[in-house]
């Protein structure tokens, strides 16, 4: 097979770590794909900007345009909507596959997006847009395809759970807490997004059309941030058994006058309920379905190397995918790493 021509457009902390892990670990992924990789450009707005990663100058460059024109598999982290939207109908307009994690351009241009990639047989791969590194864009559409959701309670913000929890076990201001989780990285350019509902919203309005199989428009979703929360809230609801949450509640309400809802709101969430243990920037989305029951993924909802993770499988997916009677997804194994007889193994659990 011929090696596959990988572009990314952005290269902040997300884009960053994308670009230097298909630098260092392309023959690793490209064993699971059954090709090779080939990085053939970062789309950047400024060459000489500082970076979290070394990325090699060469690949670096200020036309977008034309660099999407040239690629199998287009990965767009740049986030915003434009030019966000119109680079990535160009690359499925050329055939690309598209990766993005832009929940903003999702959330609000996502038909479209979806029919332009229909139109030409082309896919639209989003694992990172919503909740980090936590696996739960296919969970949701493909792994309960089968099942019917019936709820969703979700912990997808990183930055205000992280204030939330710091005003809670620390005892910090809601501006104190935002400027330590705007120095670790996890809040967006503009903070009015995470403190105010707006992020959360959009992954909201992404995982109910997910769960439910119809399109949640963002303004279907109500939407309350966290600022008018006040730490003596903080302290007496933890008096009265709960912990303060923004949650992202996403409802089937069945019956007559049914349908579904979505709001994003801080909430009161009982200490024994397992969402009140994720602390920090850590994120959680606690679904129930019908037949499954009760569900939960936990990890890293925020950062720009454990966003990369979620990218880097949308890589190996949509690589895959180009590679017609290659190493299926099921069957395909990576390097031929040794079987440890079971004596070999220090098991601690
Ligand atoms: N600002 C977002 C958060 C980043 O805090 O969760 C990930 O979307």
């Amino acid at each position: 097979y011929r090696n596959l021509r990988v572009a990314i457009l952005g290269a902040g902390s997300v884009g960053s770590q994308v670009a230097d892990q298909i630098l260092r670990h392309g023959d690793e992924l490209s064993s699971r794909i059954g090709a090779g990789l080939d990085l053939v450009g970062v789309a950047v707005r400024d060459i000489d900007a500082p970076r979290d990663t070394e990325i090699p100058r060469e690949l670096l460059t200020t036309d977008a345009e034309s660099l999407v024109r040239g690629a199998d598999v287009v990965i767009e982290l740049m986030g915003g909507l434009e030019p966000a939207r119109t680079l990535v109908l160009s690359a499925l307009n050329s055939g690309a596959d598209v990766i993005t994690a832009n929940k903003a351009m999702l959330a609000t241009h996502g038909p479209e997006l979806f029919d332009a990639a229909a139109q030409v047989g082309a896919q639209l791969y989003y694992e990172a847009a919503v909740a980090g590194a936590i696996p739960i864009i296919r969970p949701l559409r493909d792994s309960l395809a089968g099942d019917r959701v019936t709820r969703i309670l979700g912990i997808v913000n990183g930055t205000t759970n992280f204030i939330l929890d710091r005003m809670d076990t620390v005892g910090e201001s809601l501006e104190e807490a935002l400027a330590t989780a705007t120095a670790l990285g996890y809040a967006e350019a503009d903070p009015t997004a995470d403190i105010e509902g707006y992020d959360a919203a959009q992954k909201a309005a992404i995982l109910a059309s997910l769960a439910f199989h119809t399109r949640v428009p963002l303004d279907a979703v109500h939407r309350e941030g966290i600022t008018s929360v006040s730490r003596d809230q903080v302290v007496a609801a933890r008096k009265a058994g709960y912990v303060v949450k923004l949650l992202a509640i996403c409802d089937r309400i069945e019956g007559e006058n049914g349908g579904v809802s979505a709001r994003v709101h801080p909430a009161l969430v009982p200490l024994e309920h397992p969402l009140a243990a994720v602390h920090g920037a850590n994120n959680a989305v606690f679904v129930e379905a019908e037949a499954a029951g009760p569900l939960m993924f936990y990890g890293a909802g925020a950062g720009g190397i454990q966003t990369a993770s979620a990218v880097l499988g949308d890589v190996v997916s949509a690589a895959r995918r180009h590679v017609v009677g290659g190493p299926g997804v099921a069957e395909s194994q990576h390097a031929n790493l040794p079987v440890l007889p079971i004596s070999a193994v220090t098991t601690r659990y």
